[in-house]
């Protein structure tokens, strides 16, 4: 298969290693001459990093790079089976390449997106042949996270949507496939992970060490919320959750915390600015968490019901199969168990009487528990 690849930032080279890898005879393409070498010499160091620890030989290196074009005109992709794209967030800057794009390919190339926060079908819009248009949305590091979520838009035709299923599970990652609404699965799913976290520090129940203690204690997550966010970057981690709050019309179950807002306006940004919800100078003293059994039960209890509630809406609105949903949440942020699977474990009954506790205390929507819960509750379903 030949695929081209625009733009060759962290996603678009990540995309290409994954697709040369498997085999495919890749063209990498960028307006910026400078990119296009970083993503070599990325690659490089990559590729050698593997050979030390064993996980390929030299001739293996060589057959990858040898697999990978970088080009610099987008004329270049004329060829392609397939393309993705991978340039800046922007659907004007999108539409007019796709529209160009579409100009030198093939009627049966398929043309996907990397786009996170763009609905497919806007994309789409712009192609004369809409239903060749897909997502493909892979993750950071994409040659390191399993997952990839396939999401067609509502022009996309069956037959590109099972090509690219397929093509993608050829390459070895994961796919779940999803509807085309904001934040797809993973984006949407995983957002009160950071927002009643912050919600729960801003009540002054408990402080950022203590959250995070308590999450990686009983949840076995491998970072908790604060030093997840640290990690992403305050800046882009808020712009995320406030784009999903908008393009849900303003759900109170997406709103975004002043907190998160005011650490961004400071530069607080986490660890690429040497300080957000912590301190990574070096010799910088660590806050101690409130190493409180009862209190660390309370916070995991609330973070982990309102992350189910939200998976299961968005099983309850047909945004993915209970399957496709639980492997989102493994395979693309590490969680340590399903979160449909854990609703199990915990028995419905226990989600839908936290769910109700919380509403019953505030009184707002946010706290509102999915039917689909209540459903499965009253006649004593389980997920699985
Ligand atoms: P990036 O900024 O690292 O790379 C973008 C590249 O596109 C740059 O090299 C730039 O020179 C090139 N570019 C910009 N306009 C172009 C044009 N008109 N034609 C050709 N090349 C052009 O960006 P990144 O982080 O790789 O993101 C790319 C896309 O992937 C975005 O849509 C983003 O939402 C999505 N995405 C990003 C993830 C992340 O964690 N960074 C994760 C999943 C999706």
């Amino acid at each position: 298969m030949r695929v081209g690849i625009i733009g060759s930032g962290t996603m678009g080279s990540g995309i290409a290693q994954v697709a040369a890898t498997a085999g495919c005879q890749v063209k990498l393409y960028d307006t910026n001459q400078a990119a296009l070498d970083k993503a070599k010499d990325a690659l490089e160091k990559i590729l050698l990093r593997l050979i030390q620890k064993g996980r390929i030989d030299a001739t293996e290196k060589a057959r990858i790079q040898n697999q990978i074009t970088y080009v610099d005109k987008l004329h270049d992709l004329a060829d392609s089976n397939l393309t993705i794209e991978a340039i800046v967030e922007n659907l004007d800057v999108k539409k007019q390449v796709f529209s160009e794009l579409e100009g030198y390919v093939s009627s049966d190339c398929i043309i996907a997106s990397n786009t996170s926060s763009l609905s497919i079908a806007s994309i789409a819009a712009a192609l004369n042949q809409p239903e060749r248009c897909i997502g493909i949305h892979f993750f950071n590091p994409a040659p390191l996270m399993k997952l990839v979520e396939v999401i067609p838009a509502i022009q996309t035709s069956n037959e590109v949507l099972e090509t690219a299923v397929q093509t993608i599970t050829d390459w070895k990652k994961v796919v779940a496939v999803a509807k085309d609404t904001p934040g797809f699965i993973v984006n949407r799913v995983a957002r009160p992970f950071y927002g009643e976290s912050l919600r729960i520090y801003e009540e002054g129940m408990a402080d950022f060490a203590t959250i995070d203690w308590s999450l990686k204690t009983l949840g076995g997550f491998r970072m908790g919320p604060f030093e997840l966010m640290d990690f992403i970057g305050n800046d882009v981690n808020y712009t995320v959750t406030e784009t999903v709050f908008t393009a849900f019309y303003f759900d109170p179950r997406y709103k975004p915390a002043f907190t998160q807002k005011r650490f961004a306006e400071a530069g607080y940004l986490g660890r690429k600015s040497g300080r957000g919800y912590y301190d990574y100078s070096d010799n910088a003293i660590q806050p101690k968490p409130r190493e409180d059994k009862l209190l660390a039960q309370q916070i995991f209890d609330r973070v982990l019901v309102m992350l189910i509630n939200e998976a299961a809406d968005a099983l309850f609105l047909n945004i993915a199969s209970a399957e496709d949903i639980d492997n989102a949440m493994t395979k693309g942020v590490n969680y340590p168990k399903g979160l449909l699977q854990w609703a199990d474990d915990k028995g419905i009954g226990w989600c839908v009487k936290k769910m109700d506790e919380l509403y019953a205390m505030y009184h707002e929507d946010r706290y509102r528990c999915s039917p689909l819960l209540r459903k499965m509750n009253q006649e004593q379903q389980t997920f699985f």
